[in-house]
């Protein structure tokens, strides 16, 4: 069978011995991670000026490759082209993107810096497997170095709508980029279709998901990612064992509790959803002593504008829910800024009544499935999902909002605080059975498959 490369911009944070610390990516991959396999990508860490340096680890047979990018490289690839000018983009949300030529100049050279690096590191036979919108351009440049190896591309984010992707100076060549894979995979059909009406737009042959360009064959795939049900399931039950979920459940008073738990970024509509809280608090008072709601936001590209300004407005809108609303004895909203462990939240999960999860535009959106996983079947708490997480394609059975109605949010916590058990058993049981078939395992098995068709001879 033929060696997996992937590339990814950060690289699972695996110390010698350890295996790699499990997280989102590393979850996906885990199953196709086979001995051997090799994992390229960023260090995490800055240095003065660029270098070619590649060092590697192996933990359990994978053998983990970085590199370390320049500090201009990271202002201008890392918090600019791709986070400030891409990220915004691709979730639709115009109003939010910088572009400068420089940032986007940046972002071509790491890729090339990437594309490079793997040229020392690959061998004629690998399936390389590249991942999200930071490495839109490496393909391209392996194929300028002549590589001739299949080569495949995930996107973990939206594809936008083809008016929202012209808007971009440099939409041509992105998408002359995606054209130099075999296989370009997206977590929805919407992300696929978006991407095809683009390639129909400028003229490109499109025939079902598959198109033609330069005499190659690019396949798209649909392929959402997902997590290990059982995994999660178990580390759950054992951590809402621990004294810090007790603590949790002491401190509740018999209060349910609802979480929602997301990087703090402006993609995840958290201002809509504590204005949501606020609305419910002031709408149905009846129930106002009943619920306690504890939001986890793990900072995130802390050096970007607009994240700073997010954070602004969440303390202010965080202090007006408490100042309106706490009593002697209760506090309606817990809100910290910080990370929680993985095994810590899934036990969290497994104590809530209610997992919220509304952001405004999301490529799948992991949380929602791990929530699931983490719940008792016999007493399950109430997914509320937006209709715009990809997540929501595979979860019909949970309440479904609209990220930016604020009233119908509201309204869904009320309906989740008063659904009778039945109701909530049946909805889970659904909602499980869908994580178990969209699994990790299923996700890379089925974008492995498609990458390694064709392997043989067809070049
Ligand atoms: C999203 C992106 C990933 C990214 C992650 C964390 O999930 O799809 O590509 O790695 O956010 O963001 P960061 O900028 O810290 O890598």
């Amino acid at each position: 069978m033929a060696r997996l490369v992937i590339v990814s911009n950060r690289v699972p944070d695996v110390s010698e011995g350890s295996g790699p610390r499990a997280g989102g990516l590393a979850v996906g991959l885990a199953d196709a991670l086979l001995p051997g396999s090799l994992w390229f990508g960023w260090s995490g860490a800055r240095v003065a000026e660029r270098s070619d340096k590649i060092r590697s680890l192996v933990s359990e047979g994978v053998t983990y490759a970085t590199i370390d990018l320049a500090e201009d490289d990271y202002h201008a690839y890392y918090l600019g082209f791709s986070n400030a000018t891409l990220w915004p983009l691709f979730h639709m949300m115009p109003s939010l993107v910088n572009f400068d030529r420089a940032g986007y100049a940046a972002y071509r050279d790491v890729n090339e810096q990437f594309a490079n690096a793997l040229l020392k590191l690959i061998q004629p036979d690998d399936l390389i497997w590249i991942h999200d919108y930071q490495l839109l351009g490496v393909a391209a440049a392996l194929r300028r170095f002549g590589v001739r190896n299949r080569i495949g591309f995930f996107l973990h984010i939206p594809f936008p709508a083809p008016a929202m992707f012209d808007l971009l100076p440099p939409a041509e060549e992105l998408l002359q980029g995606l054209l130099a894979h075999d296989v370009v995979g997206f977590q929805t059909g919407q992300d696929l279709g978006h991407f095809l009406s683009a390639l129909r737009q400028r003229d490109i042959f499109v025939q079902g998901h598959d198109a033609r360009h330069d005499g190659r064959l690019v396949r798209g795939v649909v392929t959402p990612i997902g997590v290990n049900a059982e995994l999660l399931n178990r580390l759950a039950v054992r951590a809402a064992r621990r004294v810090e979920a007790r603590r949790v459940v002491d401190s509740l008073s018999g209060r349910a509790l609802m979480i929602s738990a997301d990087r703090l970024d402006y993609t995840k509509g958290l201002p809509a959803r504590f204005d949501a809280y606020g609305r419910f608090l002031s709408c149905f008072p009846a129930q106002r002593r009943r619920i306690s709601f504890l939001q986890v936001a793990a900072p995130s590209r802390e050096e970007v504008e607009k994240y700073k300004a997010l954070r602004d407005e969440l303390d202010y809108k965080a202090g007006a829910i408490n100042g309106e609303y706490s009593d002697f004895d209760w506090v309606p909203l817990r809100y910290m800024t910080r990370a929680a462990g993985r095994g810590l939240l899934a036990g969290l999960f497994r104590i809530s009544r209610i997992g919220l999860v509304t952001p405004l535009r999301d490529g799948m959106n992991l949380v929602a499935m791990e929530y699931i996983a983490a719940q008792d079947e016999a007493d399950p708490g109430v997914l509320i999902l937006s209709c715009f997480a990809g997540a929501a394609a595979l979860l019909p059975e949970a309440l479904l909002v609209n990220p930016y109605d604020v009233d119908e949010m509201a309204e869904a916590i009320n309906a989740a605080l008063l659904m009778t058990k039945e109701e909530r058993q049946e909805r889970h049981a659904a909602l499980l059975a869908q994580i178990r078939t969209h699994d990790a395992a299923a996700y890379s098995r089925s974008f492995v498959s498609v990458l390694a068709q064709g392997a043989c001879g067809s070049g």
